[in-house]
């Protein structure tokens, strides 16, 4: 597996990019066979069976990034419209965007974003005023003094066009090192005005928009460790000194290479116990069936768990949208099937599918009319290659009606055998090559729930995906 290769930042990027490849190319042979497939669109409005109506029962919003260019994509608008209520511009509100010349604002693409979760009642989170990324050359170039006017009049400008309408904006994102350090990150704000580059950006913010909640936002700062120590020490000193701040936002990007902290509710909790909201403004997880779907609940329980956590953002909706879409981080497949982590997330707000699922992804066809029929799919993935052989994975998913047991046939490849199998019960045919596999306690499932089992796999030379066939359910 290939760990962590860092982008132009020296920052995270994908780790999982190489095998993600190798997995495409053996899960394209891999088949998922249906005896039956929910295929109900339409939107489920009722309280708590989407993912934001779920969390405005706790009093919380549940968002996602948005790019102003697939707003016109109807599946895209209908996921939004029916799953979320706040949004977040991807890229439309950064500086590069908005002032890529010097004192001439372009607010099209963001207005777009906006007017349109206006339209939708939806909370819009700010992002961002002070980045070094995304940075037009112009700032990078400027002199102190000119630099602190420029910073000043940007923060000025966009937080007035938006004024009244921003419910918490990214002040400052990122001012942090990677690492043991805790010390601030190099670049054109910190290297020329020094530390008080932040304070000052919080100060000219509050008196723009007063309204608007402030926030600090960084990634690599979930769980306690040095980073998030200085942010901390940061936070505390604002609130101490009357500093004008009121949220720190946890981006959450993660993947293999940086994990779930096992510390993440302390970490939220510890800021919250400063007197500040605390939001986790970027989710996303690379992966995929149970294990995805388990860091993803386990992300939403901690928030739940800490009262000042006020709403979560996932970065992105489909996974052919995000920003490492070969990590498939997201809730929604392509065609916007809602994955397992989509029923994980929905589970730990507390709400309820709408009896049924839409996800097209993952059947290849069939419509189940509603009749109660007893059904499920069964989809292969490869999660893990090397040399030799391969670890693969079968996640069952339930149709429109709960199930109790279910049953998958797995045929291996010429030459390959199994070493291993687990989450399932197997008996082999007499060739030795075909099993079918039985939950061995994960046999009950709700409508649209899922499961998975796994085995590992000698190749011996053929490191095709083994066929998966007959999901069938009782
Ligand atoms: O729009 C241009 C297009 O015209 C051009 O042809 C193309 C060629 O490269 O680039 C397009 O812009 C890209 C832009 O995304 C829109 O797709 C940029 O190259 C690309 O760098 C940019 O990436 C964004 C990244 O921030 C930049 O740092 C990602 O979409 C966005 O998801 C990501 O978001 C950041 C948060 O703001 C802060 N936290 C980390 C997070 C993930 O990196």
């Amino acid at each position: 597996m290939t760990i962590n290769v860092s982008d132009a930042d020296g920052r995270h990027r994908s780790p999982f990019r190489a095998f993600a490849r190798r997995a495409l190319a053996l899960g394209g042979a891999g088949l998922v066979s249906v005896t039956g497939v929910v295929a109900l669109s339409g939107s489920a409005q009722a309280a708590g069976t989407t993912l934001g109506a779920a969390a405005a029962g706790s009093g919380r919003y549940f968002g996602t990034a948005v790019a102003a260019n697939h707003l016109g994509e109807s599946g895209y608008a209908t996921t939004l419209d029916t799953e979320f209520n706040a949004v977040t511009p991807e890229n439309e509100m950064k500086w590069d965007a908005v002032e890529g010349t010097r004192n001439t604002f372009n607010f099209s693409n963001a207005d777009s974003i906006v007017s349109h979760a206006q339209s939708k009642n939806m909370k819009v989170r700010g992002h961002t005023l002070v980045w070094h990324s995304q940075l037009p050359g112009w700032v990078s170039g400027l002199a102190a003094t000119d630099l602190r006017t420029a910073m000043n009049n940007h923060i000025t400008q966009v937080m007035t066009h938006y004024k009244g309408k921003i419910y918490a904006w990214d002040v400052v994102n990122e001012a942090f090192q990677d690492g043991s350090s805790g010390a601030r990150r190099s670049s054109p704000f910190q290297d020329k005005l020094g530390d008080g580059f932040i304070e000052e950006a919080f100060k000219t913010a509050r008196s723009v928009d007063p309204a608007a909640k402030l926030c600090y936002n960084d990634y690599n700062t979930d769980g306690v460790n040095a980073k998030s120590t200085a942010v901390y020490t940061m936070v505390k000193d604002f609130k101490a000194r009357g500093v004008p701040i009121d949220c720190v936002g946890f981006q959450s990007h993660f993947n293999s290479n940086s994990p779930v902290p096992s510390d993440y509710q302390a970490n939220l909790q510890r800021f919250a116990d400063l007197g500040v909201d605390v939001q986790i403004t970027e989710l996303d997880i690379e992966g995929s069936g149970t294990a995805q779907a388990t860091n993803y609940g386990n992300v939403v329980k901690a928030c739940l768990a800490v009262t000042r956590c006020t709403g979560i953002t996932v970065w992105g909706i489909p996974d052919k949208y995000s920003w490492r879409a070969s990590g498939t981080p997201l809730l929604f497949d392509d065609n916007y099937g809602k994955k397992a982590a989509y029923t994980a997330v929905l589970t730990a707000l507390g709400g309820t599918s709408g009896g049924g699922t839409t996800d097209p992804g993952t059947g290849g066809g069939g419509t189940d009319p509603g009749t109660g029929t007893k059904t499920c799919t069964a989809t292969y993935t490869a999660t893990q290659t090397w040399q030799g052989g391969f670890n693969g994975q079968v996640t069952v998913k339930a149709g429109s009606a709960a199930i109790t047991a279910w049953s998958v046939k797995v045929t291996l490849g010429a030459g390959q055998t199994t070493t291993g199998v687990w989450n399932g019960t197997t008996a082999w045919d007499s060739t030795g090559k075909v099993m079918t596999v039985t939950p061995s306690y994960n046999g009950s499932l709700a409508a649209g729930a899922s499961t998975s089992f796994g085995f590992t796999v000698q190749a011996n030379g053929n490191t095709a995906a083994p066929t998966v066939s007959v999901c069938t359910a009782s």
